[in-house]
């Protein structure tokens, strides 16, 4: 395990005591849960956004002016999104579930790395980048469709065989609004949870940097993991400044020493 201070091994330990004491705990994650994964995120220094400003080329706008900007940036983008694979922050939050820890994750990614890592009710507030819509008739097409597509008719934007439109990755761009269903559902999760367990989000993309609002409005406690301070860090009642990969699976480790510490011991005599 990596090497980690008493200060962080002590906000970890209460991080623990947290979860294991509550009992509608949920996760709410961001891009910086997947930078260990090599996806970069959006406000990291010299990645691909300093030259690519998602504001202007992942703006519902440009995208109506020119889809093939968009797709340009896209090409970029997209291998490093398709062969992404989880990262031990990842593992840890599907091991949080399987125990019972966590609920439910409420995630910005739009990687899928999530479900990839084993965690069943995820959900993604700002699409995903796995599945795509035609713009015209809301014809659904697979990556692989959309691949094959791509590598045939080398056309920029790849267009619907329907209608002929461009068709668009299922991923919500700034001025699109979020999926009503998701958005709904976490804010009453985030409502009705009493932990939060923040990672990897600046906190600075709304409404979802919302979200712990409605926690810390019921009595429930948040807990952030994030490299850099968010907004809501004096709200909350721990504050790790670390990563992600290496503070959520020494998490786990944490909750199972003291929930092993406090099972029962089996007497031979009670057999
Ligand atoms: N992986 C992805 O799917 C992906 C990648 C880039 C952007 N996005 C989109 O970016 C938008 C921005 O919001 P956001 O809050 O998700 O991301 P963000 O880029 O605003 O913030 C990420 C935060 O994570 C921190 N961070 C980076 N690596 C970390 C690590 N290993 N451990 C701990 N903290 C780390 C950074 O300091 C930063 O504060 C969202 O809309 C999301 O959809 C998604
Ligand atoms: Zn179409």
């Amino acid at each position: 395990m990596k090497i980690l201070r008493l200060l962080e091994r002590k906000q970890i330990h209460q991080a623990a005591e947290l979860l294991i004491n509550s009992s509608h705990a949920i996760a709410l994650t961001g891009a910086g849960v997947s930078t260990e994964s090599g996806i970069p995120d959006f406000r990291g220094e010299g990645g691909i956004w300093e030259k690519y400003k998602p504001e202007i080329y992942g703006n519902i706008k440009s995208f109506i002016k020119d889809p093939s900007k968009f797709w340009k940036l896209a090409e970029k983008v997209a291998p490093k999104l398709f062969t992404a694979e989880p990262n031990e922050g990842h593992y840890a939050l599907a091991e949080l579930e399987d125990m019972g820890i966590i609920d439910a994750i409420i995630t910005q990614n739009i990687d899928e790395l999530h479900q990839k890592a084993g965690n069943v009710i995820v959900y993604e507030v700002h699409g995903n980048i796995n599945r795509f819509t035609c713009f015209g008739c809301r014809a659904s097409y697979t990556k692989d469709q959309v691949m094959r597509k791509l590598k045939k008719e080398k056309n920029y934007p790849p267009r619907c065989d329907m209608c002929s439109a461009p068709l668009k990755p299922s991923v919500v761009l700034f001025g699109e609004s979020l999926p009503t269903f998701e958005i709904y559902q976490s804010q009453a999760l985030a409502e009705k949870s009493d932990v939060m367990l923040i990672a990897g989000s600046s906190l600075s993309v709304d409404p979802v940097a919302d979200l712990p609002r409605y926690t810390l409005s019921n009595g429930g406690k948040l807990i952030i993991i994030n490299e850099e301070p968010t907004y809501l860090d004096d709200k909350a009642e721990v504050v790790i400044q670390h990563k992600t990969g290496t503070i959520l699976p020494a998490l786990v480790e944490e909750i199972k020493k003291i929930k092993s510490m406090r099972e029962p011991t089996e007497s031979p005599e009670e057999e």
